[in-house]
């Protein structure tokens, strides 16, 4: 296992550019599945989900190769169906797979998912949109089996905004004979990328971004070449992370306006943001407590910075209520933050934060991905030495991460334990 040895409490300063986004390299890459032509995805983020999708195409017989940044796939000769359970449970993206395979191959065989332990992460939705289409599935012994002679274009109604179900689905529809409509999507920005990609392929996908994605089927794809929409969640964690520590960031290849809740709180606390032409430069002028924080499907604040914004309230003056509403069990980061002194009272979804001044170095562990950048924040912003262990978790989602924190001041390294 590996851990950071962070000595706490200096300002950040200078530039950081943001890597491409992993919640949309995840999804294209399962979208590369639908062509036999060759795709390539520039700027790709050397991430272990990245790597772990990467092999779950190599064992479903697609080339893959880094060329530099460009991840490079081509899949003329792929033909099986079965994702690896191994794999499988590695990541939580292993499901969108369903879709795109079925697409391709007519079947489709997975064993559940994995992922981030936050919550019960169910795939009814995932699962309904599919049979909708015809597909028919069993599920036992953990594995879930797909068949399907046609995919036939269907209306279908998700009970909530599900970001996964709705990437399947578009994956299963854009094969399907006829026209998909999906209401109530998800309206993330990776959706909308989602999107580009495919009728970049040759699909017509109308109205991503909205609840309502119409997709009308086609016989073949094309390969594409594509660079990924840069990772709102990396960008919003290096902003709160100045929040944190003070000082003056300038964040390069950064969507502002695909963080207006999180900058919206920001400005509440009052920090200085200014966002034009791809940049955000941020200053910290004082930490006053943002009040509530309530995550929310996009474009409300997002649930991958709950965790980084309760590290950012516990050091804010004055009181904060911190409410999950996605995930049932996204607070493993609590009693670490408290054994760095921070004071939270958790009742079931929400968390009560008194600010204290400064929180104090621990040795602190990470269940999570998020929750490890929340710790890796907080102890750059506290008095004394901390260990943030357990990187497995931060290197799934977030590239080079301690060599950005230390370009900018911060006193972190590496060490295997
Ligand atoms: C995606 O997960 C992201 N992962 C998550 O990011 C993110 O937290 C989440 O969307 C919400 O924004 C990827 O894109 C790879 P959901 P996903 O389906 O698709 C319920 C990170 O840190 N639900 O939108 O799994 C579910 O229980 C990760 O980068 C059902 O009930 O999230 C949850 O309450 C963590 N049935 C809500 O929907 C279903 O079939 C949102 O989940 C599917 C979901």
């Amino acid at each position: 296992m590996e851990k950071y040895v962070i000595e706490g409490g200096v300002p950040l300063y200078g530039e950081v550019e943001i890597q491409s986004a992993k919640n949309a390299v995840l999804p294209l890459l399962a979208a590369a599945v639908l062509t036999e032509g060759r795709v390539v995805i520039h700027k790709c983020p050397r991430i272990t989900d990245v790597l772990n999708m990467a092999q779950i195409l190599a064992e479903l017989g697609f080339s893959t190769s880094f060329a530099g940044d460009d991840l490079i796939i081509d899949g003329a000769d792929a033909a099986n169906h079965e994702i690896p359970a191994a794999l499988a449970k590695e990541l939580r993206s292993s499901v969108f797979m369903l879709g795109s395979v079925i697409a391709r191959f007519g079947r489709a065989r997975i064993a559940y998912p994995g992922g981030c332990d936050i919550g019960l992460r169910p795939i009814d939705l995932h699962l309904r949109g599919l049979r909708r289409l015809g597909v028919n599935i069993s599920e036992e012994g953990g594995y879930i089996d797909c068949t399907c002679s046609r995919l036939t274009g269907a209306e279908i109604v998700l009970d909530c905004p599900s970001v996964g179900a709705t990437e399947n689905i578009m994956l299963a529809a854009v094969r399907a004979e006829g026209e998909t409509l999906i209401r109530n999507a998800a309206r993330e920005p990776e959706i909308v990328d989602l999107a580009h990609f495919l009728n970049r392929m040759g699909v017509k996908v109308y109205g991503a971004g909205t609840s309502n994605v119409r997709i009308e089927g086609v016989k073949t794809l094309r390969g594409v070449e594509y660079t990924p929409i840069s990772d709102r969640i990396e960008a919003g964690t290096f902003l709160i992370a100045s929040a944190m520590c003070g000082g003056e960031l300038v964040l390069k290849n950064a969507e502002a306006e695909n963080l207006t809740a999180l900058i919206h709180k920001l400005c509440e606390i009052s920090c200085k943001i200014h966002a034009d032409n791809g940049k955000i430069e941020i200053e910290s002028k004082g930490r006053v407590s943002p009040g509530l924080v309530e995550t929310s499907p996009y474009p409300g604040f997002p649930t991958d910075l709950q965790a980084q914004m309760m590290a950012l309230a516990c050091i804010c003056r004055g009181s904060t209520v911190v409410v999950e509403n996605l995930f049932e069990t996204r607070f493993k980061h609590v009693p670490e933050l408290i054994r760095m002194g921070a004071d939270i009272t958790v009742r079931g979804r929400s968390a009560f934060i008194r600010g204290v001044p400064s929180l104090k170095g621990a040795d602190v562990l990470a269940g999570d991905l998020r929750g490890g950048a929340a710790l890796t924040l907080a102890a750059i912003s506290a008095e004394g030495q901390s260990c943030v262990a357990d990187l497995s978790h931060i290197d799934r989602g977030y590239s080079d991460f301690e060599f950005k924190l230390r370009a900018l001041g911060a006193r972190i390294r590496r060490v295997r334990v």
